[in-house]
């Protein structure tokens, strides 16, 4: 339509939410669909964090607040960093939006020119492509390696940086792989950066908590703290707390960029909404014994999901870090026909069949950046996933 800006017809809407709706439409129609594509745990928001924010109601903290946050959210976010990462931003390095999602779209917008360069990794959680774009900017890709977990070498990094590169965008553990870099395989990538003062490092560290066996978690800022003046660690309590509906993200980073964010923030949406802001202080202050109790859940249904996808015959599955993803290739199914004939000539068209035939909803690969794969996210019970794989298996072994 000629009545549209030439930026939105760069940019596709997001294919996990499409996939998502799609399962919607045929469970509605009377289907037996199992969704495996929400990015969102399954379980509710702890009640200390409802609690807090049904005292905020009535205590009438229901009125605009401060575009970026109000203080009490960013102090309860300046001791996260602390306690967890060992990071000291003070409270006007920090920038609260609704959801990380935001955060990321204010930090590109605020900062991309045209012709400015965006390094992700692929595979890539959807949004990165499409944000940078809108914010005027050109995606560089680099391959995840399939033979790592589908994490990025140090020397693809140091290939894809040009003098155009503003940001290197990370995100581990990541969406969709669920790979995590260990301390040792960050450090190559940071001592890359450290060799490059002009790209700046947007982390997103919205999985940090969903680590599995024992993996321990670290952030760019605090492996290399050279790099603490040009990194935005970007964080939120979506999928750490259960708490995707609430709309809570947060960043931290150098203060002229934090004003640039909010400029953006306040000619758009200003404050995120104030009672999600108190619940997020409660989420970040109160009891943390949630974290470990999804983490136990998650890395069981992990086990379970991996174990049973690598039973399939034509499917390879390596055993993330991380998250609530896993990211199995297809390579071994591609050329191979369903029983009606239609034949698997990329991760596509076996998202598409998979539906059709079992009622199982994963989301392509090619939505991520790297095939030919597909995401499954085991955020759903125990039941409903091995039901899943059975099918999964079952619409494997039916091809020839
Ligand atoms: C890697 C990653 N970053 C950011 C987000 C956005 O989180 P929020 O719901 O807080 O906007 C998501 C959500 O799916 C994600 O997977």
């Amino acid at each position: 339509m000629a009545f549209l800006s030439d930026t939105l017809a760069r940019v596709k809407p997001s294919p996990t939410i499409a996939m998502t709706n799609k399962a919607a439409e045929l469970k509605a129609a009377g289907r037996d669909v199992i969704g495996l594509s929400a990015g969102e745990p399954d379980f509710d928001t702890p009640t200390n964090i409802k609690d807090a924010a049904i005292a905020a109601i009535h205590a009438g903290k229901t009125k605009y607040t401060a575009v970026d946050g109000i203080p009490e959210l960013k102090a309860a976010i300046c001791a996260k960093f602390k306690r967890e990462n060992g990071l000291d931003y003070s409270p006007a390095q920090v920038s609260v939006s609704s959801g990380g999602k935001q955060v990321l779209f204010n930090a590109l917008l605020a900062t991309l020119n045209p012709g400015d360069e965006v390094i992700i990794p692929t595979p890539y959680w959807v949004s990165y492509p499409d944000m940078v774009k809108i914010g005027g900017g050109t995606p560089v890709f680099v391959p995840g390696d399939p033979g790592r977990g589908y994490k990025i070498s140090a020397e693809a990094l140091e290939a894809a940086i040009t003098p155009q590169t503003k940001w290197f965008l990370f995100n581990s553990p990541s969406n969709p792989s669920g790979a995590g870099y260990a301390r040792d395989e960050l450090k190559a990538l940071t001592d890359v950066l450290l060799r490059h003062p002009h790209v700046w490092v947007m982390t997103d560290d919205m999985y940090e908590h969903l680590a599995f066996d024992g993996f321990t978690f670290c952030t760019p800022a605090e492996v290399e703290p050279r790099l603490y003046d040009r990194t935005l660690t970007v964080n939120g309590v979506s999928k750490a707390y259960a708490m995707t509906g609430w709309r809570i993200g947060y960043a931290a980073g150098p203060e002229p960029l934090i004003a640039a964010m909010r400029k953006v923030q306040s000619q758009s949406t200003s404050n995120p909404c104030s009672v999600s802001q108190w619940a997020a202080v409660e989420a970040l202050n109160g009891p943390q014994d949630y974290l470990a109790t999804s983490r136990v859940a998650f890395q069981r249904r992990r086990d379970l999901v991996v174990g049973m996808l690598n039973d399939c015959p034509g499917l390879t599955c390596p055993t993330p870090e991380g998250a609530f993803y896993v990211y199995p290739s297809i390579a071994g199914l591609i050329g191979k026909r369903t029983p009606s004939g239609v034949e698997i000539t990329d991760d596509e068209v076996f998202a598409t069949q998979l539906l059709e035939a079992t009622g199982v909803a994963v989301v392509f690969g090619a939505a991520f950046g790297l095939s030919p794969n597909f995401r499954i996210s085991y955020a759903t019970s125990d039941a409903a996933l091995k039901d899943a794989c059975t099918r999964i298996k079952a619409f494997c072994e039916g091809l020839s």
